[in-house]
């Protein structure tokens, strides 16, 4: 039972400094030992500048949900269905560092599963960093590595991940 001080709600253009600045927190712990500060920062520029969270929530279609606590924000995950029927992907899921391990990371998920159902969506696919130990937070949410891949992201800079995916629960 999620404590009445958070709430889910969906997320959109208004966000964007919000998401932004949740990502300048979160993404230096996560990846600090994982990328090279260039690569991170490259990343965090590519991934979360004001112009590109714009371009996915308005061109690509990709939906948000911000998790907050009252009714400052601590958490997001975004997604999208792909060109496969019935497969969605889900691009983010961040939860701020000191508010890890309380279960918002498994409620953000199942809202994202509990939207993407409701459109009828039978898969949930991912991209996980290789030595990004959220890959047993997501085996312990089903989903499980169905490939790996390295991803060009320009810079010469790849993505060296793992691909997960998860049936929805109907
Ligand atoms: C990954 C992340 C979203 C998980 O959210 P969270 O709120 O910390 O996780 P929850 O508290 O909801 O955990 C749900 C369950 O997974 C388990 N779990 C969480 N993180 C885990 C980990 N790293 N390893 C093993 N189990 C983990 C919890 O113990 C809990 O188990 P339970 O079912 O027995 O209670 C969060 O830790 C995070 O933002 N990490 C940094 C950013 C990141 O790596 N995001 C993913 C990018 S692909």
């Amino acid at each position: 039972m999620m404590d009445n001080t958070l709430s889910i709600r969906p997320g959109d253009l208004e966000d964007i400094n919000s998401i932004g600045f949740l990502a300048q927190q979160i993404w230096p712990i996560t990846y600090g030992d994982i990328l090279s500060a260039e690569q991170l920062r490259y990343m965090l520029n590519l991934f979360y500048s004001p112009a590109s969270l714009r371009k996915q929530m308005v061109e690509d279609h990709h939906q948000f949900a911000i998790v907050e606590q009252e009714e400052e924000p601590i958490g997001f995950a975004s997604w999208s269905a792909t060109d496969k029927l019935g497969v969605y992907k889900l691009h983010k899921l961040y939860v701020l560092t000191g508010q890890q391990g309380k279960g918002l990371g498994r409620t953000l998920l199942q809202y994202v599963f509990e939207t993407i159902g409701s459109k009828g969506a039978k898969t949930l696919q991912l991209n996980v960093n290789r030595h990004n130990k959220a890959r047993q937070f997501y085996e312990r949410m089903g989903f499980a590595v169905v490939k790996e891949e390295d991803v060009p992201i320009g810079n010469n800079y790849f993505m060296n991940d793992y691909v997960m995916e998860a049936a929805v629960p109907q």
